[in-house]
């Protein structure tokens, strides 16, 4: 499992907020999606489960027709989660927020964006429904984006919903001439040198040409593209300031920079699409996936994950954006327990 960052403000009043907003609507209430912290923000902090198992949890289930299955992940939430006991007492919870909520990545904090969702297009499967509510693509792209409250995490997601402060600069540290330009966080650049240092011995060079950028250069490059090409095509390859993972110190430009380039044909994009994983970094933006990312194809962009995260989305061909939506909900307990139940 991923580590996690925490939300200081809160992880678990913001689910609990959320919850109970949801549970103020009728069921299936269509509504605006609500701007809400990203996955990995709102999962963060384990609670140990109260002892009792609620005993009326069974009967309470029963009228649903849910699988076996389902019932088993509902009963283990609601266990870990008085609020949405509660709701489940009220009748506030119907077969579809079940069906979401038993699903291992079903997030109480987004059942009235996944009621939402499912409304605007009912031929998807609750767990498409569920997937894309994760993913944020019932969200305009740069539309009330969400400024970061720990940039520094070393998991986090930045992308055209999640910003990074103005002022954020992490510590950086220089990667050295042997290995190109720029400057990258610690644990990145050790990644890079180490995973250079063994391509050099596959006889495969690989070389940084933008590593860290900051707010300020970010700005002046995307306003530079903004001078050639209309902002429709400037936004499929270069970030708007402050949603550009260049500024998180954990992202760069390997050997090229560009589509003319052909980088996708050459060794070196080969040698990394075997190995890359091996060292932590993924290739952020995939071909085929510019629904999700935001991004054409962009061979050249890796990002720093860790290794762990990095096998997972590489062996099985998954952006980051779907790796964090895929990942199983922590429970949280609602700090309005006691007053609800
Ligand atoms: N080219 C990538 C998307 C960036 O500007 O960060
Ligand atoms: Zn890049």
């Amino acid at each position: 499992m991923p580590t996690f960052q925490s939300i200081r403000r809160g992880g678990k009043t913001l689910a609990a907020a959320g919850l109970a907003l949801a549970c103020l609507l009728p069921v299936g209430a269509a509504s605006q999606p609500q701007v809400q912290p990203p996955l990995v923000q709102t999962v963060g902090r384990p609670v140990q489960a109260p002892e009792r198992r609620p005993e009326d949890l069974p009967a309470l289930l029963a009228p649903y027709g849910l699988a076996e299955g389902e019932r088993e992940v509902l009963s283990a939430r609601m266990e870990g989660d008085g609020l949405l006991l509660a709701c489940l007492r009220r009748g506030e919870l119907s077969r579809f927020d079940l069906s979401c909520l038993a699903l291992p990545n079903g997030r109480p904090d987004r059942l009235e964006r996944y009621r939402a969702c499912r409304e605007a297009s009912p031929e998807l499967e609750t767990a498409q429904v569920v997937m894309r509510v994760n993913m944020d693509l019932d969200r305009e792209f740069y539309v009330d984006p969400v400024v970061l409250e720990d940039p520094a995490a070393l998991d986090v997601l930045v992308n055209k919903y999640y910003a990074l402060p103005q002022d954020y600069v992490p510590q950086l540290e220089r990667l050295g001439n042997t290995y190109g330009s720029g400057s990258l966080r610690a644990e990145a650049a050790r990644a890079f040198r180490e995973m250079a240092d063994q391509a050099r011995e596959d006889g495969v060079t690989l070389r940084s040409v933008s590593a860290y950028r900051s707010y300020a250069s970010q700005k002046s490059t995307y306003n530079r593209y903004l001078r050639q090409n209309s902002q429709k095509t400037t936004d499929t390859f270069s970030a708007r300031p402050g949603h550009s993972e260049h500024q998180t110190g954990l992202a760069l430009d390997i050997n090229v920079a560009s589509t003319r380039a052909r980088f996708e044909d050459t060794p070196a994009y080969a040698w990394l699409q075997e190995h890359c994983a091996q060292y932590g970094f993924i290739l952020r933006y995939p071909q085929g996936k510019s629904e999700i990312t935001g991004y054409r194809f962009e061979p050249w962009h890796y990002r720093y994950v860790g290794v762990e995260a990095a096998r997972v989305c590489m062996s099985q061909g998954l952006t980051y954006e779907e790796y964090l939506a895929l990942q199983p909900v922590t429970p949280v307990q609602s700090a309005l327990d006691e007053t609800l139940i």
